[in-house]
């Protein structure tokens, strides 16, 4: 009797054990709170260290208070260049649902591409770039007290006469820069900065996106709140070249979005559904050639805004992530549609989901 008590909790330690060494499953970190930096910058090498064969990080910049802007890579190895899709999150401080939309996003498709074919052929075709937080010290002032809570900028101080912190990374971008919807008020939520990338944050992108600019097919930037999809360009009168397309994929992310939790998302450029504005990432990766670009709007419509209670953290990613996935999956097709790249990890994939399978039944 406690002899076959002992062997079950045996087995079922050495199952816990073998879930957590896969990337399976992890109790350990709980996302569906609000994190740190500290503990996202720990989460990101636990995520490294866990997935070894498929994820690791990447430093490409610094912050103005010198610390490391840090992405996960995350894919099969290969020896050529892949194609690939970027997400940023947390490039606005005190949107907080973003960087734990980048988290969720990084769970979901470690925890699944052993058993789902359709992850794992993106996982074979695409490497993710993806920045939890980019703007990590806005992120550490709005996590300070109560007062710093709703921070949105970056933390440079302002020049000359200005004597204000932060510029808007957001409006920062070498794209259409200054023309509508910035101020040049130093003081200002929507300051632009007193020079096209005079951040380093928007600088360390934009040097990523230049040196991958053939291998990007998509770059998602994650904010809140609106209930939002937006295409470029931020500017009334210019228009990307592949507007309509851009729309028919952001239509069906939203349906995708709304098949969830029943939330709607508008679709539409930011003059169109939100406001005019110019120096976006969004836009500059658009005009730098990479032809799927989008930000989201995270939850929710106003209601708590900035302040997104933890218990809609779930639900906003769950939408969110099949919202993504919709774009993901409709940019691979088209890509990489009856290739034999395609063929055989199809091929490889049923054969280890089918592994997998019977090696978990228990
Ligand atoms: C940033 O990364 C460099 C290179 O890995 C390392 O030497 C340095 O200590 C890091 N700085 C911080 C603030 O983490
Ligand atoms: C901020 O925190 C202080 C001290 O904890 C508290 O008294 C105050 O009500 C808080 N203010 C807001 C706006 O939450
Ligand atoms: C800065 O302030 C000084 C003194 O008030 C003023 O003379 C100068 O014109 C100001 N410079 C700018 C750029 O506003
Ligand atoms: C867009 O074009 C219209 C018509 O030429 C012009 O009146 C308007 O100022 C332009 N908008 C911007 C932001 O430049
Ligand atoms: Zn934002």
């Amino acid at each position: 009797m406690k002899g076959s008590v002992m062997s079950v909790l045996v087995v079922l330690a050495l199952v816990a054990q073998d879930r957590v060494a896969c990337g399976l499953e992890d109790k350990s970190y709980d996302y569906t709170k609000y994190h740190t930096m500290d503990e996202i910058s720990a989460w990101m090498s636990q995520m490294e260290r866990e997935n070894p064969d498929v994820a690791s990080s990447m430093i490409y910049g610094r912050t103005y208070e010198n610390r490391n802007i840090t992405l996960l890579k995350i894919g099969f190895t290969s020896a050529t260049p892949k194609k690939a899709v970027w997400m940023d999150c947390g490039i606005h401080a005190r949107e907080w649902i973003a960087p734990a939309f980048c988290q969720h996003f990084v769970k979901e498709i470690l925890g699944s591409y052993q058993t789902d074919p359709k992850v794992n052929m993106l996982f074979k075709n695409l490497d993710f770039y993806i920045t939890p937080v980019l703007n990590m010290d806005g992120y550490i002032y709005s996590w300070k007290d109560n007062t710093t809570r709703l921070w949105r900028k970056s933390r440079s101080p302002g020049t000359g006469n200005c004597t204000c912190f932060g510029t808007d990374l957001n409006r920062n971008f070498y794209a259409n820069w200054g023309m509508v919807g910035i101020s040049r008020n130093c003081c200002s939520e929507i300051y632009n900065g007193p020079t096209p990338l005079s951040e380093t944050e928007a600088q360390a992108v934009t040097d990523f996106l230049g040196a991958h600019q053939n291998q990007l097919l998509c770059y998602l930037t994650i904010h809140s709140y609106g209930q939002l999809i937006l295409v470029p360009y931020g500017h009334p009168n210019i228009s990307a070249p592949n507007y309509n397309e851009l729309m028919e994929v952001g239509l069906a992310a939203a349906n995708a979005i709304k098949a969830v939790h029943g939330k709607s998302y508008k679709v539409g450029t930011s003059p169109d559904v939100l406001y005019a504005n110019s120096g976006s990432s969004r836009d500059f990766a658009r005009l730098i050639g990479i032809p799927y670009s989008f930000t989201f709007e995270l939850r929710d419509e106003g209601d708590y805004g900035f302040l997104l209670p933890e218990d809609q953290i779930q639900p906003t990613c769950e939408e969110a992530y099949q919202g993504a996935m919709s774009i993901i999956n409709y940019i691979h097709d088209k890509n990489f549609r009856g290739s034999a790249i395609t063929v055989t990890a199809t091929l490889w994939t049923t054969l280890v989901a089918s592994w997998i399978s019977s090696a978990n039944v228990f």
